[in-house]
């Protein structure tokens, strides 16, 4: 099937091409390059050994978001194209409402005018907000603390409504806990602009000297060693999570949300401890007071995706320190 791509050259997107193209898809990549590099696109060609065309378009652009489908019959479109940052969504909400709730209609519109109504979204695992207990369900109430969760919450809601105005719709709504790891050729990872936000970027930046200490944000959770609980996916096992939604989408109709993660929960200090010790490095750290909008523990119940995707991740806690450290090395 010829799959268009959204956001195709950043982190998740990219592993996600690789693993389309190896499961013999044509795949397409509408990309505007705002927090990623064209070079990704080449390094998916030299993993794969295969072709794939790259557009640099930019969802607000209607005419050229056309024109991409005029050229192209496409089956199906995973859509990871948007603004990510917490705290800049804070800062900027008109940006990142409009970037990522009109970029979303646009495409829905564009798609739908083409004939073309299967879509599998990004969404996370900030949906489940700050009160449902863990494991999260799929069931649960949803809700957001800031404009990023909530263009997430708000994506989620449109695609509900538009399977329902509309049966022949298929929308997959993956909800993702927290992606690491890279592509074990080290080739393609994560390479975040300015300092990171999340835990493993800043980690490995520490290990490489770029950075001189982590700060644990709290040691006073509810949790066994203090420190806040996530649950961490490698990114290649996300990637082939698509594949499992894309054939679920081909499939089934209707609007479906699924966690995408691993079922266990790592703290902070058992993820440095791994890091460390995984690759015989040093990663300095301090205790800091509570990240605010942060919550104790965060993971997945993951037996719908098992029963319904016949999915589940496979790479350990171990395999992603690994990778991540190895693209870190690769990039230097
Ligand atoms: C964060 C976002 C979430 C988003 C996800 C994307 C916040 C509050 N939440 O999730 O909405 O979907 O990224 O990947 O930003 N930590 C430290 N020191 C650091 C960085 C993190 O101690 O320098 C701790 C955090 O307190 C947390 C854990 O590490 O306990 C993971 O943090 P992070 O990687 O930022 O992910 P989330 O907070 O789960």
């Amino acid at each position: 099937m010829k799959v268009l791509v959204t956001g195709g050259a950043g982190f998740i997107g990219s592993h996600t091409c690789v693993e389309l193209l190896n499961a013999g898809h044509e795949v397409v990549i509408v990309d505007n390059l705002s927090n990623s590099k064209e070079e990704a696109v080449d390094k998916i060609r030299e993993i794969t050994g295969k072709d794939l065309r790259f557009y640099r378009v930019d969802l607000l652009d209607r005419r050229e978001l056309e024109d991409v489908f005029a050229q192209n019959p496409v089956g199906a479109v995973i859509h990871f194209a948007g603004y990510k940052a917490v705290g800049e969504s804070v800062e900027k909400p008109l940006e990142y409402y409009w970037n990522n709730i009109a970029g979303t209609l646009i495409l829905l519109e564009t798609m739908r005018a083409a004939g073309c109504k299967k879509i599998v979204f990004s969404s996370s695992a900030t949906v489940y907000g700050m009160d449902n207990p863990v494991p999260f369900k799929e069931g649960y109430p949803i809700s957001a603390t800031n404009p990023y969760g909530y263009t997430k919450v708000m994506i989620e809601q449109i695609l509900q409504d538009l399977c329902h105005a509309d049966p022949s719709w298929s929308a997959v709504l993956l909800r993702y806990f927290n992606p690491i790891g890279a592509h074990e050729s080290g080739l393609i990872g994560e390479s975040p602009n300015g300092i990171p936000n999340n835990l493993l970027p800043y980690i490995a930046q520490v290990a490489d000297g770029v950075l001189p200490e982590l700060k644990v944000y709290g040691d006073d959770y509810d949790t066994p060693d203090g420190t806040g609980v996530r649950d961490y996916i490698h990114v290649v096992d996300l990637a082939k999570g698509h594949l499992a939604a894309l054939d679920y989408a081909v499939s089934y109709t209707g609007a479906e949300p699924f966690n995408l993660g691993t079922g266990h929960g790592t703290s902070v200090l058992e993820m440095v401890q791994a890091f460390e010790k995984t690759n015989n490095v040093r990663v300095p750290y301090k205790i800091v007071s509570r990240r605010a909008g942060d919550i104790a523990a965060a993971y997945a119940d993951t037996s719908k995706a098992e029963r319904v995707l016949h999915w589940h991740a496979e790479k350990g806690i171990t395999e992603m320190c690994q990778d991540s450290w190895k693209f870190i090395q690769h990039s230097r």
